[in-house]
């Protein structure tokens, strides 16, 4: 038995095995892809990020910043918003590249998501979400431990 019980239901990370698979080689080639598109004349960092649902489509994201500097939506904010109006659904596989303009499309590194980003995944993470992040492939547990969901709305 585990001592790092996760906090809704899931597997937490010491208990499975996280896959390092090829999944995330098709992943970040659409991360990658998709960070071209953002919008970043403020920032000049430019993020992609992309997922896979449990029913196989590909969602993605860029970012797309504002002069008013905290209107800006992040890539996972797109992601998100592509996932919804895509029909739904749960995400299984996830990851964010990013860097500066100036970089070449293959340069942008995984970085992980912020914390408000890591609130979004967590509302649409199937229980088994693996999230590719720059030390590795981790759980949703891992990556926003104990997080506010659903559960804690209830009376
Ligand atoms: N950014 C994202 O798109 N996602 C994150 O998880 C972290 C930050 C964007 C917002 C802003 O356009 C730029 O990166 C610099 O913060």
């Amino acid at each position: 038995m585990s001592t790092s019980e996760p906090a809704a239901g899931g597997i937490s990370d010491q208990d499975r095995t996280i896959p390092d698979d090829v999944e995330f080689d098709d992943l970040l080639a659409v991360a990658r892809a998709i960070a071209e598109r953002a919008y970043t004349p403020y920032s000049h960092f430019r993020v992609g990020a992309a997922g896979l649902t449990e029913d196989g489509r590909l969602v993605r994201g860029c970012n797309v910043e504002n002069a008013g500097y905290g209107v800006t939506l992040c890539a996972e904010c797109g992601m998100i918003s592509e996932l919804i109006a895509g029909g739904g659904g749960k995400l299984r596989r996830f990851v964010c590249v990013g860097g500066d303009e100036q970089l070449t499309r293959e340069e942008r590194v995984v970085v992980m998501p912020c914390g408000r980003c890591r609130q979004l995944l967590s509302e649409h993470a199937a229980p088994d979400l693996v999230i590719l992040t720059p030390e590795g492939p981790r759980g949703m547990d891992a990556v926003l431990p104990q997080a506010f969901g659903p559960a804690d709305l209830l009376p």
